[in-house]
């Protein structure tokens, strides 16, 4: 059977730069669309020649802002790509799309150009969060956006982020109750985190403003999952709840540690060669991006082969983010060895210490080892 493959493409500008975001996002007035559409399409077939003969199962424009992508061009990169590689009959096509009026006012074109499934990102259901988060739509764009996704893709899906500063279990929960009615198939709810180099770091830093201490972090987190299960859209993914069957099929690919290639400033590919599992990057600025790809045909800045003791290391850190954990046999077949037996006397502690569990056919992190993966990785890894 021919591997199935993943297609990542980013666009990397914003109409304005959140605070809290450290994702390769810019503000540029006047993007080239057509230049960029170009450029785009030739480092799709460049990733093509990095991957041929792959089925591909899933197609992923992320950002950045790709909703205000002209509907043209995404519509050329997903015709393109079906001439490129062999594609799945029921193919998934997602695009990140900001809830803001004009972007919704394009949903329909975007549909027509052949996305099936957009994530929104709402942020927050109360105006004064939506504004400390430096968003520039109202509640009302928001749920008038997520209208308009319902009538246009017959998958959609929203961000909410929490743990914000000042933030009760009390407040956290009734958002939730707003939120839960208007939710489809999928919800993303991010914990806020503060990244180097952004806006709220210096703040916080300064002391402007506190984020909730760890255990109420934690009981934030526990109070997601309960309610979140309870409505039918247990957590699959630290931060990603469905209903059964519903979970975004890209980023299962990413996570299950199968091939994808990453077009665009910044994006990231990983893919089988061989033995190995060979790493691409980008160049992340998009001017630099832009350039070398019209030069060169590609903008990659680095390509590595993953193997050995680093591959186990990556499947590990992306595939205990998910509820399912590891397949045993999977792993296996990529990496050589049984997962348990590649991480040897540091399991057992942990497995007691009730973050990890070990069955038959699976390696998995509990509810409690995913709220706190990064210690667990350290200990694993160690
Ligand atoms: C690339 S952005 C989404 C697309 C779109 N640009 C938007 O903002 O609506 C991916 C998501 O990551 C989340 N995110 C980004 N930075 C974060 C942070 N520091 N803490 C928590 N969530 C964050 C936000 O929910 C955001 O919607
Ligand atoms: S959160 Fe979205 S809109 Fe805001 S800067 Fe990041 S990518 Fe851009």
């Amino acid at each position: 059977m021919t591997e199935p493959l993943g297609v990542y493409i980013h666009w990397p500008f914003c109409k304005s730069k959140c605070p809290y975001c450290d994702f390769n996002s810019h503000v540029r007035e006047g993007v080239e669309q057509t230049r960029w559409r170009r450029a785009l399409l030739v480092e799709l077939e460049h990733a093509a020649r990095e991957a041929p003969n792959r089925r591909v199962e899933t197609m992923f424009f992320g950002g950045g802002t790709p909703s205000l992508m002209e509907p043209e061009t995404v519509g050329a990169l997903i015709a393109r790509t079906k001439q490129l590689w062999d594609t799945a009959p029921d193919i998934e096509i997602t695009l990140e799309a900001n809830p803001t009026s004009v972007e919704a006012g394009r949903f329909a074109a975007l549909a027509e150009a052949g996305v099936n499934r957009v994530s929104l990102g709402l942020q927050a259901l109360d105006p004064a969060a939506l504004k400390f988060l430096g968003r520039e739509h109202s509640v009302d764009e928001a749920l008038a956006a997520l209208t308009a996704a319902r009538r246009h893709f017959a998958r959609y899906s929203f961000d909410l982020i929490y743990a914000r500063p000042g933030q009760t279990p009390q407040a956290w929960a009734e958002e939730l109750s707003r939120a839960l009615p208007l939710a489809g198939e999928h919800l993303s709810l991010y914990q806020l985190t503060i990244e180097r180099g952004t806006k709220f770091f210096a703040e916080h830093a300064r002391g402007a403003f506190a984020l909730p201490a760890e255990d109420q972090a934690a009981e934030l987190f526990e109070l997601t999952q309960a309610r979140l299960a309870a409505a039918g859209l247990p957590a699959y993914e630290i931060s990603n709840h469905a209903r059964p069957g519903a979970a975004c099929r890209h980023n299962l690919i990413y996570w299950r540690y199968q091939d994808y290639v990453g077009v665009g400033p910044g994006a990231h590919g990983r893919f089988t060669v061989g033995e190995a599992k060979r790493a691409t990057r980008r160049i992340s600025g998009p001017e630099g991006w832009l350039a070398a790809v019209e030069r060169e045909g590609h903008g990659t800045v680095e390509t590595t082969d993953v193997l050995g003791r680093d591959r186990e290391e990556e499947a590990l850190m992306v595939g205990l983010r998910l509820s399912e954990g590891i397949e045993r046999a999977l792993f296996a077949s990529t990496t050589g060895r049984d997962p348990v037996e590649a991480l040897g006397d540091r399991v057992t502690p942990l497995v007691d210490a009730g973050f990890l569990k070990v069955d038959a056919t699976h390696l998995k992190a509990t509810a409690a080892g995913r709220q706190r993966l990064n210690a667990v990785l350290e200990r694993l890894l160690a």
